[in-house]
């Protein structure tokens, strides 16, 4: 069994995280939508990307920064935004953005985190995104973005694949609500993580601080949850979005190069291809074979990222040689901080550091351009070691 101070790799982490949480909040953070087919696919696409190394070649010095929307950061990975992570660990979000803030990475703060934008908004300052679900009442959506700029943020990132909430069995067989409503199943459960419970009753439970002006006390978290996903939001609205907000615009969500092309002509500036982890449609492309034709779209015109299945710093690399200009994690940090609370999430990130410096010395990479000419050939289709 892994402890913190012995994990060796993010799926370590995901051990001690899969012992440290109840049932409930595990498979909200690990599970994904449908048959969780995509979900899978996200990582053994990641795996069948084979990268052809340049030997003897000098590479005591391996630098992995690159620049995004005009500002430096020391590696190609960020953290994705994810929401209600102070389910996992009371104040994960400021947790995880103190130490982006500290080794120099992108962090996206989500709509529905469970920290105020504004207090996030100061420990990261411009290195820090903010993430917006777009809501049933433009006028809150103004509001937002208005927060978000008087709080520092230095890019605005409009998430697209979420018109609905994905259908997630796990979270429908264990009976998810939020607050957490146990059943007698889920009571049983949580006792057997007293760790767990005693934190999460002394962080004083989950909020949305970020929703609370706009909703009031009689509004449940899932009714807010609920307005806060506008099924009618379209290109006109994203152009909308794009008039009020000067900063660097990323659109999140997208698989498709049309789509990738509407997002161009819109003025926007960046992309993450996204499937959201495999949360929201189970029938869609692993997010690294849907890359390469993103890239030939835009490419050159737009800064295209990634996110979806990155588990080490070997994938990192292989996203990086497939095209995209960095990539982002979201469940890697969350089982940090389930394993440890800030001491986790520095564990996940440094793994991924060290494994991606030496994967790209042993590639015979000493910059990111170099990486990003490394030749790609696909053709293993190994299947995905994670014990599900
Ligand atoms: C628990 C959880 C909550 C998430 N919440 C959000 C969110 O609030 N906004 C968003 O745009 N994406 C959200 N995502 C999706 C992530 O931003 C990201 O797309 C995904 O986690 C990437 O896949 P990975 O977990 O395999 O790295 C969430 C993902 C997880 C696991």
């Amino acid at each position: 069994m892994p402890t913190l101070a012995s994990a060796s790799c993010i799926d370590d982490l995901r051990e001690i995280a899969r012992r440290n949480l109840p049932r409930v909040v595990f498979d909200f953070v690990d599970g994904g939508a449908g048959d969780e087919f995509v979900l899978r696919e996200n990582r053994a696409s990641l795996r069948d990307v084979a990268l052809v190394p340049h030997a003897l070649r000098d590479v005591s010095k391996v630098d992995t920064s690159v620049d995004l929307f005009g500002k430096r950061y020391a590696l190609p990975f960020g953290v994705a935004p994810t929401g209600m992570s102070g389910l996992v660990w009371p104040e994960a979000e400021r947790l995880v953005a103190e130490t982006a803030r500290e080794m120099g990475l992108p962090f996206i703060l989500s709509t529905v985190a469970s920290c105020p934008m504004e207090e996030i908004g100061a420990i990261c300052g411009d290195l820090g995104w903010f993430q917006l679900y777009a809501s049933r009442n433009r006028a809150t959506d103004l509001d937002l973005i208005a927060r978000a700029k008087a709080s520092g943020f230095g890019a605005l990132v409009i998430t697209i694949d979420l018109a609905f909430a994905g259908i997630r069995r796990r979270d429908i067989r264990n009976g998810l609500a939020l607050p957490l409503r146990p059943n007698a199943r889920m009571c049983m459960d949580v006792l057997r993580h007293p760790g767990w419970l005693l934190r999460y009753w002394s962080g004083g439970g989950i909020r949305l601080p970020n929703l609370e002006p706009y909703y009031g006390g009689g509004v449940s978290m899932m009714a807010q949850l609920d307005a806060q996903t506008d099924p009618a939001f379209d290109w006109g609205s994203l152009g909308e979005i794009r008039r009020l907000w000067d900063g660097p615009l990323v659109v999140k969500g997208v698989l498709g190069a049309q789509d990738a092309k509407r997002a161009k002509e819109l003025g926007v500036d960046g992309i993450i291809v996204s499937n959201h982890g495999g949360r929201q449609l189970d029938c869609c492309a692993a997010s690294v074979d849907a890359l390469p034709e993103i890239v030939d779209a835009v490419g050159d015109a737009l800064t295209v990222m990634m996110d979806g299945g990155i588990r080490s710093g070997e994938d990192v690399s292989r996203a990086l040689a497939v095209g995209a200009r960095a990539v982002f994690a979201g469940r890697p940090g969350l089982y940090g901080a389930a394993a440890g609370g800030k001491g986790g999430i520095g564990c996940a990130f440094k793994l991924l550091a060290t494994e991606l410096a030496t994967t790209m010395a042993l590639l015979g990479c000493r910059d990111l351009t170099e990486l990003a000419s490394v030749e790609v050939r696909r053709n293993r289709n190994l299947p995905v070691l994670a014990r599900m």
